[in-house]
């Protein structure tokens, strides 16, 4: 908690302020009470009419100071917290921005946004509350009390007596809860993560009628936070029973011993009043301090967990040295290289070496779970080899600048998402001021112009959030138009047209050749008629390369690849 608050330095002003006018509010609260037991004593016992008069207006002269240090202290307390926690969002969404899949996986995309949105809310809320409590209350009780002994030393006993049961009272609740706010954050990602499932997951959930499983799941998780939640409720509501019963014990004790002192005359009735009145401002010191603590173990959760996020260091950082090849010619080379996934111990893809040349175009062809993705995504950075080098015109991307590295890549990831806008925002991503000419030619490549004139609104028609209101072809082109868009010369496409139908993918195909002239293209695909045209075809077989050539080179020497190819065009009408 306190590491996350760090980022409360730059309102140093304002907080500054606040404490001015906490005091000022503080100062009025124990005022009051003197003052009144003065009216008392000297006005209303003695019957002197103009003290009670003088005495009233200040009195309220007072209260009104209070009244408006204490908006201003709400004022100043909301402003600061509510501006630390936008502070605080952001800065977990760029440091999210910049998390490789690895990290992803590590938190759970469900997790990462009930952090960011419902975790900081908690935090703020708590902020809030604890600005206008932490100097408040501690200046009430020891104010109170100090005050208390003035006037009479026997009677403040009582109160000095109460506090410490009070004290004891709240850390023995407190501790009892705080475990059970934890897994309280927790039961609530369980519930979003379920949530979000059968949003994104709408059509398969129907398909399979599997919507009652679902709800079951649902409720299960849903009843599990709501037991977990009124357990936490039920052991801080135990708090202010208990603290009721101590402030009226406490009462009942100072009229008793104070009824006595005053029939012996040692005080007067006013003291008395005014003791009372110490007492309750001390319980409402103590129960907005209660507040705090109940508050702060669900608060401190979230904090924890807020920092957690913010000390993940992301894996992929850029170079210290960032390098920048002098000639960018489009040579991507693999030496020997070797990925694992998290912690695992056998690596997902091992043992790879090849050149892929400008001008050509590289194939990757490979049973599913051969390994594919996860070769190419080594190129953008997306993850880092544990072992071996990936070499962009002789730079290792680990040393190349990485932004640079990326604007050089187009790359079409296996599942191309889309995003809410429009489809000239979609095809425009890599650079919102792309001229239309841009935009259209790419999709002409893409072959995707002839489906977007046939929208209503043409290049502007809208775009569902995943890109849901699109066919998985229309997609995949829109996909392509993105990559094709940008001023990369070296492009990646991975499993880019398993959508198309066999005529579209060839014109994809040769349309992206004809247009990137000198740049490399490396094509991962399923089907054989997609890459057979390709310079080099690169067989991926258990995370392993097992042949490498061109088309017929390949029927000669690569068995599995002559039983892909065998199967596959056995069926005719796949060449160009
Ligand atoms: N995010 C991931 N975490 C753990 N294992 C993964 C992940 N992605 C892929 N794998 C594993 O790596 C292997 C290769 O997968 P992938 O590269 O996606 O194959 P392909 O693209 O050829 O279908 C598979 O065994 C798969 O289970
Ligand atoms: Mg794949």
């Amino acid at each position: 908690m306190l590491k996350l608050y760090k980022g409360l330095k730059s309102y140093v002003k304002q907080l500054i302020l606040m404490v001015l006018l906490l005091f000022v509010q503080a100062f009025s609260m124990l005022m009051l009470p003197s003052m009144m037991s003065l009216i008392i004593d000297r006005g209303v016992v003695q019957g002197d009419m103009n003290y009670i008069v003088t005495a009233g207006i200040i009195m309220i002269c007072i209260t009104l100071a209070g009244s408006v240090s204490a908006i201003g202290v709400g004022y100043f307390a909301s402003k600061v917290a509510v501006g630390f926690c936008t502070d605080t969002r952001k800065k977990l969404f760029r440091h999210i921005d910049r998390f490789t899949m690895e990290e992803f996986d590590k938190v759970g995309t469900s997790s990462l946004t009930t952090r960011s949105t419902n975790d900081i809310l908690q935090v703020q809320n708590f902020t809030i509350m604890l600005f206008r409590v932490i100097i408040l209350a501690p200046i009430m009780c020891i104010g109170g009390i100090t005050l208390a002994f003035q006037k009479n030393a026997t009677l403040a006993m009582v109160l000095v007596v109460c506090m410490p049961v009070i004290v004891v009272f709240l850390v023995l609740v407190l501790r009892s809860a705080f475990p059970v706010f934890r897994s309280m954050q927790a039961k609530l990602d369980k519930v979003n993560l379920i949530i979000r499932e059968n949003i994104t997951g709408v059509r398969v959930v129907r398909a399979f009628t599997a919507e009652q499983r679902e709800e079951k799941r649902f409720e299960e998780a849903n009843e599990d936070m709501t037991r977990t939640s009124t357990k936490s409720q039920v052991k801080v509501s135990t708090l202010m029973p208990l603290l009721m019963l101590i402030i009226n014990l406490g009462t009942v004790a100072v009229v008793w011993f104070g009824g006595q002192q005053i029939s012996q005359g040692v005080i007067q009735v006013g003291d008395m009043m005014a003791l009372i009145q110490y007492l309750m401002l001390i319980m409402y010191a103590l129960v907005m301090m209660s507040l705090i603590f109940a508050l702060m173990p669900r608060a401190s959760v979230c904090a924890e967990r807020i920092m957690e996020v913010l000390e993940i260091k992301p894996a992929i950082k850029d170079a210290v040295n960032p390098k920048i090849p002098e000639k960018k010619t489009g040579i991507v080379e693999f030496r020997d290289v070797t990925l694992a996934y998290g912690n695992s111990d056998t690596p997902a893809v091992s043992g790879i070496s090849f050149t892929a040349m400008p001008g050509q175009t590289t194939a990757i062809i490979g049973a599913t779970g051969s390994g594919k993705s996860s070769v190419i995504c080594m190129i953008p950075r997306l993850r880092d080899p544990v072992q071996g080098t990936v070499l962009v015109d002789g730079v290792d991307v680990r040393e190349y600048d990485l932004d640079a590295l990326r604007k050089r890549i187009g790359y079409v990831p296996q599942k191309s998402n889309l995003f809410a806008g429009t489809i000239r925002s979609n095809i425009a991503f890599s650079n919102e001021d792309m001229s239309d000419g841009q935009v259209e030619r790419a999709a002409r490549i893409a072959q995707a112009d002839d489906f977007i004139s046939k929208k209503e609104l043409g290049y502007d028609d809208p775009v569902a959030e995943g890109g849901t209101n699109v066919s998985g072809g229309q997609r995949q082109r829109l996909a392509i138009a993105r990559a094709m868009a940008t001023n990369a010369n070296i492009f990646v496409f991975d499993d880019s047209f398993s959508a198309l139908d066999f005529k579209t993918d060839a014109a994809v195909r040769r349309a992206i050749r004809e247009s990137t002239q000198d740049a490399t293209v490396i094509i991962v695909a399923q089907r054989v008629g997609t890459i057979m045209n390709a310079d080099k075809i690169l067989v991926m077989d258990q995370g392993k390369i097992i042949g490498e050539g061109t088309h017929e080179e390949l029927l000669r020497t690569c068995g599995i690849y002559e039983q892909i190819a065998k199967t596959q065009l056995a069926g005719g009408g796949e060449e160009e």
